[in-house]
């Protein structure tokens, strides 16, 4: 990162440095040849090493037919069966692990909204390589030793926090380790403390955007050069939205803690063309989520990630419910990236027989004028038909011809962009739920 003038805003996207060679990790410079040697010979360790030691695999692949020694070649792990979270509900809380619980120096678990929370385990080596892979993570999106690294992903059981700031200090970053909430004084601390960096979900940034503003700072005037953006689906017109009002680089992170947490894939500055999974350490595979079938490269479909090192919980073909596809690296060429995820399968809603992912939603929202980028999808029921209703916040300011005429344009958008009808309430400004963390989206009445 240097410091040359910042542009104005509305410049064409810019892209930020590529990491120096030094920088790099070896695996970073591997030819892909050497990456796919080196996956299979961890992918044999890995598949032994869960089959000797979690009965939940054993009892899977011998239902299979399968043994460890039965991959021979990256394409054998196809033969093997899926992990679902279902298989570390059923286990809750330990039974997936493959070490001995004295060996396991951090838990996490997911906040189990629907049902029991997943729970997930690191060794020593574990913690170690999650850092290394931020670290890398946080070089690819333009973080250099001495940066400051603003941190608000909440920190606890949830994989964020901890997960950035033991990579960031692997950086050699000086870590402000904020968490979530108190968005007044995240404000005044980035004002005061001048970090380089931050690191949140996309939503909170809008929500500490517009803390920003209500306190009469200029964002574009901040000190932060890039946002490491995760957690949660967002878009390219949220890039873009972000970009342009905070003068800053927006990279995706992606991860999930069943598999170890943020830092399983990275979108490099110097490219913003998708994330790089770090395939030294984990295997991707993309799956047709109805017919299971694995797809060629390039397939739109359902993500699945075999853990490659991992010794606490090694996770073989885990169906991430996430949908992506995966595309030739770039920046890495050694290893494959995915394309931005555009929603969960969770996420999908089935509106008269028309799939609608709010990230379809977001992209017409943030392209309208008049509006602020803050909205929420209502489901409801009226007789037997399922409704939706796409709530957006004005932009102060904008007066009632402008908000009809936004109001038309989101309908027509989704209409013709998505293929579905919907109703369109234009709210006052700031009368949205704001985010804290990840954002729910979609408010389902359906059932009540
Ligand atoms: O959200 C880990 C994380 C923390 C990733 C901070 C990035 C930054 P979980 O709470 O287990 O872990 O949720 C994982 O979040 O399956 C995706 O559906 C979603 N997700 C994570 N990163 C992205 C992203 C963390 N970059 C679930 N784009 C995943 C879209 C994402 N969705």
């Amino acid at each position: 990162m240097t410091s040359e003038p910042k542009p104005p805003a509305h410049a064409p996207a810019r892209r930020g440095e590529p990491v120096p060679a030094h920088l790099l990790d070896d695996a970073e410079r591997m030819p892909r040849e050497e990456v796919r040697d080196l996956q299979l010979r961890r992918l044999r360790w890995t598949l032994r090493h869960a089959y000797d030691n979690v009965e939940l695999y054993r009892r899977k692949f011998d239902a299979a037919g399968v043994a460890p020694d039965d991959c021979r070649s990256l394409a054998d792990l196809a033969r093997f069966p899926f992990t679902t979270k279902a298989d570390l509900r059923d286990t809750y809380p330990f039974g997936m692990f493959a070490v001995p619980t004295s060996d396991v120096r951090r838990i996490h678990a997911s906040s189990g909204t629907t049902g029991r929370p997943t729970v997930v385990g690191y060794t020593e080596r574990d913690l170690a390589t999650w850092a290394d892979l931020v670290a890398r993570s946080i070089r690819a999106a333009g973080g250099r030793p001495g940066h400051k690294v603003h941190i608000s992903y909440g920190y606890g059981l949830f994989t964020g926090g901890l997960g950035a700031h033991y990579g960031a200090e692997r950086a050699g970053c000086t870590v402000i380790p904020a968490s979530g909430g108190m968005t007044a004084r995240q404000v005044q601390i980035i004002q005061d403390f001048e970090p380089d960096i931050i690191m949140v979900t996309p939503s909170y940034m809008l929500t500490l955007l517009d803390e920003f503003e209500r306190q009469g700072v200029d964002p574009r005037s901040s000190s932060l050069k890039v946002g490491v953006f995760g957690a949660e689906p967002w878009t390219e017109e949220m890039r873009r939205e972000i970009e342009e009002r905070m003068d800053l680089h927006a990279v995706d992170i992606y991860g999930l803690s069943e598999v170890m947490g943020p830092g399983v894939a990275q979108e490099c500055v110097d490219t913003k063309d998708g994330l790089h999974v770090w395939e030294d350490h984990f295997l991707p595979e993309v799956v047709d989520p109805i017919t299971d079938e694995v797809l060629a490269d390039g397939g739109n479909g359902e993500l699945v990630l075999t853990s490659l090192t991992k010794e606490a919980l090694p996770v073989v073909r885990y169906r991430t419910r996430d949908l992506t596809r995966l595309l030739p690296g770039t920046a890495r060429p050694g290893f494959r990236r995915i394309e931005k995820i555009t929603g969960r399968c969770d996420d999908m809603i089935i509106l008269r027989g028309v799939n609608v992912f709010p990230t379809q939603v977001e992209e017409i929202v943030l392209r309208t004028p008049a509006v602020a980028p803050h909205f929420q999808i209502r489901l409801s029921r009226r007789g037997r038909m399922d409704h939706m209703t796409v709530r957006v916040e004005a932009r102060a300011g904008a007066g009632p011809e402008q908000r009809d005429a936004a109001a038309r344009a989101i309908a027509q958008g989704v209409k013709d962009g998505v293929g579905v009808s919907v109703e369109v309430e234009i709210v006052e400004p700031e009368t949205l739920e704001r985010s804290l963390g990840k954002l729910r989206r979609i408010k389902d009445e359906r059932d009540s």
